[in-house]
């Protein structure tokens, strides 16, 4: 069942039983069925976001200072048990405590260089009550844009860490002059030019061998070999990923930078590019998997069909988190050491693997929640093999 499906059915069957509207934060008489602010405008609107604040606040004090104005009303509308405490439908938690403001600019794609671009000012697909872009929500709306619009001017401000510019043809950028100890650190990608885009078919991340990495944000810059001006290419800019040393992860393709000049060089930049310990499958300590037959027969038909789609590479945040990469080549025993790290050893139901995709888990899931309950025949299969391990 895709996610949109699973929270329609959550939703009916609340609205079933309680026959009363759910609210977020304290002021929340915000209708969950999304219909309540006459909802039936499903996009932007007419007149386009209003970008008020555009050269103002650069510093993070000042960008800090705009949030807290806009943080009561924030709060009220979005968190509370929505976003604050994921309790409702269990949504993601980017305004958790203690400090709204902490969560808010670690959550992936809600603090961006590109304004709107940012989670905020969007409809995130399958979202089941009405959004900032909705009518009644335009004040707030404006206030929010104002703060990321000074979050935007900070990051703008801020020199990126970064590598290149490399000719297309080579295929690779070192990414070890970032910052000290990253050797081994590189981007490697395959591209070719078209017209008047760059297709580029791999583009894969490689962590330094000596560390673990967090990457959030890549950023394409086609760096032109006449005077034209310098193009960058935010189509990653809902990448977050952390990369165990030595570690590779893909990031979706084909991906195409258009208005690519022929003959351009090409530069990469991060929002984000620092060491960090991340657990890595091929560490010595980490136990291996016993039951490979069982893995083969029960897990990973089930892994193919229902997850493989977006954890063997096809989306890079995903992947991140649980790469089954190696399902995807049907290489078994390479997988099963893929999925064998996200099992808790210990208390096999209390497994990410299973948790993740489980109605009501308490666990989110950017992939939603394709087992109603524990008796689904997807879980089952999973935990057939788990339980061997
Ligand atoms: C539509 C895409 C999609 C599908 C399909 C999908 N996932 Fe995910 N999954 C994600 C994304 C995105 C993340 C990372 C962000 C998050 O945790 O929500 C993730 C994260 C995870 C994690 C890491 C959680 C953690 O805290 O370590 C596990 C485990 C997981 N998924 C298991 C599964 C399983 C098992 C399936 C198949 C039954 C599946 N996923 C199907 C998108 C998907």
């Amino acid at each position: 069942m895709t996610k949109l499906a699973t929270i329609k059915l959550i939703a009916i069957a609340t609205f079933a039983t309680t026959s009363s509207l759910l609210a977020c934060g304290d002021g929340g008489n915000s209708s969950l069925d999304g219909t309540g602010n006459g909802a039936g405008s499903w996009g932007n609107g007419g007149g386009g976001p209003s970008y008020s604040g555009g050269d103002a606040a650069a510093t993070p004090s000042q960008a800090e200072a705009a949030y807290r104005k806009v943080q009561p009303a924030l709060e009220s509308k979005c968190g509370g048990a929505c976003h604050a405490t994921g309790a409702t439908l269990n949504a993601p938690r980017w305004l958790a405590g203690p400090d709204s403001y902490v969560s808010a600019k670690a959550y992936p794609g809600i603090v961006v260089a590109d304004v709107y671009a940012s989670k905020l000012v969007n409809r995130p697909a399958g979202h089941p009550a009405a959004t900032l872009v909705d009518p009644g929500n335009e004040q707030l709306k404006a206030d929010v844009t104002t703060w990321l619009t000074a979050e935007a001017a900070v990051l703008s401000a801020t020199p990126l860490p970064g590598a290149g510019p490399v000719d297309l043809s080579q295929g690779v950028i070192d990414l070890s002059t970032i910052a000290a100890g990253m050797a081994g650190a590189k981007l490697v990608f395959s591209a070719q030019v078209a017209g008047n885009y760059a297709r580029f078919d791999s583009v894969q991340l490689v962590a330094p061998t000596g560390t673990g990495i967090h990457v959030v944000a890549p950023v394409f810059v086609m760096v032109p070999q006449d005077k034209s001006p310098q193009l960058a290419d935010k189509s990653y800019s809902a990448v977050d990923v952390s990369i165990a040393a030595g570690q590779t992860v893909s990031l979706a393709t084909p991906f195409f930078f258009f208005n690519w000049i022929a003959g351009s060089q090409l530069k990469i930049e991060f929002a984000k590019f620092d060491a960090a310990t991340v657990a890595s499958p091929d560490a010595g300590a980490q136990p291996t998997c016993k039951d490979l037959a069982g893995f083969q027969t029960s897990a990973a038909p089930e892994l193919s069909k229902s997850c493989v789609g977006c954890h063997g590479g096809g989306n890079a945040n995903a992947t991140g988190a649980l790469d089954l990469s190696k399902l995807k080549q049907n290489d078994f025993a390479g997988a099963c050491e893929q999925a064998h790290f996200k099992l808790n050893l210990a208390n096999k139901a209390q497994s990410s693997l299973l948790l993740a995709p489980l109605a009501g888990s308490g666990l989110n899931h950017g992939g939603g929640k394709p087992y109603g309950t524990t008796g689904a025949a997807g879980y089952q299969a999973l935990m057939a093999w788990a339980t061997k391990e």
